[in-house]
């Protein structure tokens, strides 16, 4: 880089600082909109602006090798763009277990990356990119700590999440996969990346530092194999969530090593909401976080399928389903992934604005794990403009659902199984879902008898009160519309 570049960045590097502080003030409002549906859009958005703010900065270093990250710009840029394109709604959760786990490569591939340039250049010499106006103050110790856990946890979050992402695509079971000597496995490979850690950190420049560094990467991406292969079905939702967090731990790791503070603050961001995440979504599934990670859900109670729910499920016709929506005066609909699938969203909005002005009171109950992703529903009936206060959460509607007239639940299965309130051999037994079953009738609108995500039958078919409208779920609910058009 020319000399005069050189010094137009030196007099740039004050204020890099406060443009960092200025993107994380954005991340930090950006979050917070996040929260609200009718917000997220704007938030996402300061959200960008704040990222491009600190890639801009971070560029305003001295130093930087621009040739190799306009070349990384550029290929990041056209697989980002034609994959936002490209990539279908409904394998949006997919998609974002696989940028979770980009997201541990590039810390683990940071973590390395360093540490050959230490090894390569000497401690005196590295300090200096560290801490150019005070090299003495940067810590071997401290270097050596942070380069041996971003690769641990980058290498496990990027293993675990394409596990994930094979799951979520179902190009890989659903089920648990269990082997035997699994916890004897994990066991060894935890005991490895303990030793591998203390060989580094204690001789980081030592004859064996680089076989050291190389055992915690591989032990860390086999436990983040060994750790996601046994959960399965409904637990998820909890999974994703988790290793969204692990994500942000292992950038604001790798903020540690390279002493980048934009990128601490905007790593310990996702790492919090990431655990606030799963928390609420081991909430929503009654399941604490421990059981989750070490039970093998559905793996010891396979048996407890549901198999044994028998009964004559009553098949409705679109005409039937209008008379009775036709004289509720109150209606709930539970949209679940079928609704995504279909991409029934707008459909769904129609028939709800029609039921409104037939004098219905509709609302619209959101199960927290309902989709494939957190907040799948949410985002899809924000799509479709369903006013925001007509959603309501489980807990809000299931105390008034005996009042409910109709209960329309659009391709969900897993989230308004009662198996999870009444079966205690059922593998989501305890799981809050939505009581349906308890509304004066309940319409069911899916494509065949098949169990959802879970691969758990479902006795709400069988129940009374029940009735299935089997078909696509957009054309049904255009069928509905078309019905009340006519009327
Ligand atoms: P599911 O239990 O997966 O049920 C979806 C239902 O939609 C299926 O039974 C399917 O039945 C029906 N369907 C599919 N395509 C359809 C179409 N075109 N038209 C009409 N119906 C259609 O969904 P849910 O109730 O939303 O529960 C979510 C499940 O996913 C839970 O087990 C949850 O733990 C899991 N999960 C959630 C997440 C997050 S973070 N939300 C992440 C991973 C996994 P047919 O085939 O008969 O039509």
């Amino acid at each position: 880089m020319s000399q005069h570049i050189q010094n137009l960045l030196g007099h740039a590097a004050p204020f890099i600082n406060y443009l960092y502080i200025l993107a994380s003030v954005l991340f930090i409002i950006g979050l917070k909109m996040l929260s609200r549906a009718d917000t997220a859009r704007k938030g996402n958005l300061i959200s960008a602006v704040g990222m491009l703010i600190a890639i801009v900065a971070t560029c305003l270093l001295v130093g930087m090798e621009y040739k190799w990250i306009l070349v990384g710009i550029a290929i990041g840029s056209a697989i980002g763009a034609i994959a936002a394109q490209s990539v279908k709604m409904t394998s949006m959760p997919e998609m974002v277990g696989l940028l979770n786990g980009f997201g541990g490569l590039a810390s683990m591939l940071v973590a390395w990356a360093e540490y050959h340039k230490w090894h390569a250049m000497g401690w005196a010499e590295y300090a200096k990119t560290l801490l150019p106006d005070n090299p003495a103050a940067a810590s071997e110790v401290f270097a050596a700590v942070a380069i041996a856990f971003t690769a641990v946890v980058g290498a496990l979050t990027f293993s675990g999440s394409l596990i994930a992402f094979l799951k979520l695509a179902e190009w890989m079971p659903g089920k648990p996969i269990l082997f035997r000597g699994q916890q004897f496995v994990n066991a060894l490979v935890v005991l490895a990346i303990l030793a591998a850690g203390a060989i580094f950190c204690m001789a980081p420049t030592g004859p064996n530092a680089y076989i050291a560094i190389a055992v915690l990467m591989v032990a860390g991406l086999i436990l983040g194999i060994t750790s996601v292969i046994p959960i399965g079905g409904a637990d998820m939702p909890v999974v994703i969530s988790l290793l969204n967090s692990y994500s942000g731990i292992a950038a604001a790791a790798a903020g540690f090593i390279i002493l980048n503070n934009v990128l601490i603050v905007a790593g310990s961001l996702v790492g919090a909401s990431g655990i606030i995440l799963t928390q609420i979504m081991c909430k929503a599934m009654n399941r604490s976080l421990a059981n989750v990670l070490f039970s093998g859900f559905g793996a010891t109670k396979s048996s407890a399928k549901g198999e044994g729910y028998k009964g004559e499920a009553k098949p409705i016709s679109a005409e039937d389903t209008y008379l009775l929506l036709e004289a509720a005066r109150s209606v709930v609909i539970v949209p679940g992934y079928g609704m995504a699938v279909a991409q029934a969203q707008h459909s769904v909005r129609e028939l709800g604005e029609l039921l409104a002005a037939n004098g219905c009171d509709v609302r619209y109950a959101i199960h927290p794990v309902a989709g494939r992703m957190p907040g799948h529903m949410n985002v899809l009936l924000a799509e479709a403009n369903v006013p925001y206060e007509q959603l309501v959460e489980p807990q809000d509607v299931n105390p008034i659902m005996e009042t409910v007239d109709v209960a329309m639940v659009i391709g969900a299965n897993d989230v308004v199984n009662p198996a999870a309130r009444e079966d205690k051999s059922s593998p989501i037994y305890g799981m809050p879902i939505i009581n349906v079953d308890q509304a004066k009738t309940v319409i069911i609108l899916k494509r065949s008898m098949a169990s959802g995500f879970a691969g758990i039958d479902n006795p709400l078919f069988f129940k009374d009160n029940s009735r299935m409208l089997f078909g696509d779920a957009k054309a049904t609910v255009s069928a509905l519309v078309s019905e009340f058009k006519s009327a």
